[in-house]
């Protein structure tokens, strides 16, 4: 699907926003828009379920912050619905009764479909799905977004304009939300077991152990930013680095002998299809 135009920065900087749930995923979001000013304090409000979390996170991010839902989506432009799957659907059946169809919520909920949300919404209620990632804590996230039925390419404008924000966003059909919660939301967790072996390989070819996770760090941003950047394909990148009958070759083959690649895309499918069932597991 393609990215509607992008619209001014400052359409969001007007916007009052409600997060709720104000976890690691809601802070991340919540702090990001924040530091940028494209979120002023007196539009934000945030709820928890803990009071205790609420006043703690009052005096971090310095807004609204409470435990009451209802009073939090009042008045929002944006209600950013950050809770776990199981908890979407009593979350949405409180506020419904003061949501209206002017307000644009968005769900980052894994495995919540936008037709099971609008159940229990007002009618023609506008719903953007998104499934976002940590890095977002950096402004390097990835974000996938998908539209509701009742949602149209100005509501997944003002979508991609937040999640742009703090990285970088793509619009999907719905039908691919769960791949991308394989391979993108759960990805960092992938890339920082590979970052923590090589590290470690560092360690064990002798190199001092933050000396050897600096590299092994910046080396995985640095071939990342070549793929984005040149648009080539990785493989072509790869066969550049890897001189006939020089050394890269025989650490290949200790990764194909090892089954890196079958391992890393069963992961993802193992993922994508857990991704399927987490709205029905506690
Ligand atoms: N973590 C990720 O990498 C990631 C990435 C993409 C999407 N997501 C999605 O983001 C959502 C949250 O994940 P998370 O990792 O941020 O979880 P989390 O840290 O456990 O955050 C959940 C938050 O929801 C709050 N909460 C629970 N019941 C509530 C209620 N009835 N009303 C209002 N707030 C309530 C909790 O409050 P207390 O703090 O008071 O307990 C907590 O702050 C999930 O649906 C997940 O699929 C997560």
């Amino acid at each position: 699907m393609t990215r509607p135009d992008k619209p001014d920065q400052d359409v969001l900087h007007k916007k009052r926003i409600a997060v709720l749930g104000a976890g690691k995923m809601g802070t991340i979001l919540l702090q990001a828009l924040l530091n940028q000013g494209l979120l002023l304090p007196e539009h934000a409000r945030a709820s928890v379920q803990h009071g205790e979390r609420a006043q703690k996170l009052r005096k971090q991010l310095h807004i609204a912050v409470g435990t009451d839902n209802v009073e939090a989506v009042r008045g929002a432009d944006i209600v950013l619905v950050c809770v776990k799957p199981q908890t979407v659907r009593p979350v949405l059946e409180e506020i419904a009764p003061v949501l209206t169809t002017k307000q644009l919520l968005i769900s980052i909920a894994a495995s919540v479909p936008t037709a099971y949300m609008e159940k229990s919404l007002p009618p023609g209620m506008p719903i953007i799905r998104a499934m976002p990632n940590t890095p977002c804590t950096v402004r390097t996230g990835m974000t996938a977004v998908c539209k509701g039925s009742h949602s149209d390419s100005h509501h997944l404008a003002t979508a991609c304009l937040l999640f742009d924000a703090v990285g970088r966003t793509v619009v999907l059909d719905e039908k691919h939300m769960d791949a991308a919660t394989a391979l993108s939301a759960s990805g960092p967790a992938y890339i920082y077991i590979i970052l923590e072996s090589l590290a470690e390989a560092g360690v064990k070819v002798g190199l001092p152990r933050d000396t050897a996770t600096l590299m092994a760090a910046q080396t995985t941003l640095g071939a990342a930013k070549v793929v984005l950047d040149t648009g080539d394909h990785p493989a072509l990148l790869k066969d550049a680095v890897t001189t006939p009958a020089g050394c890269t070759i025989d650490g290949i083959l200790e990764l194909e002998e090892g089954k890196l690649r079958v391992t890393l895309i069963k992961a993802v499918v193992k993922a994508a299809s857990r991704a399927k069932e987490l709205l029905f597991t506690e």
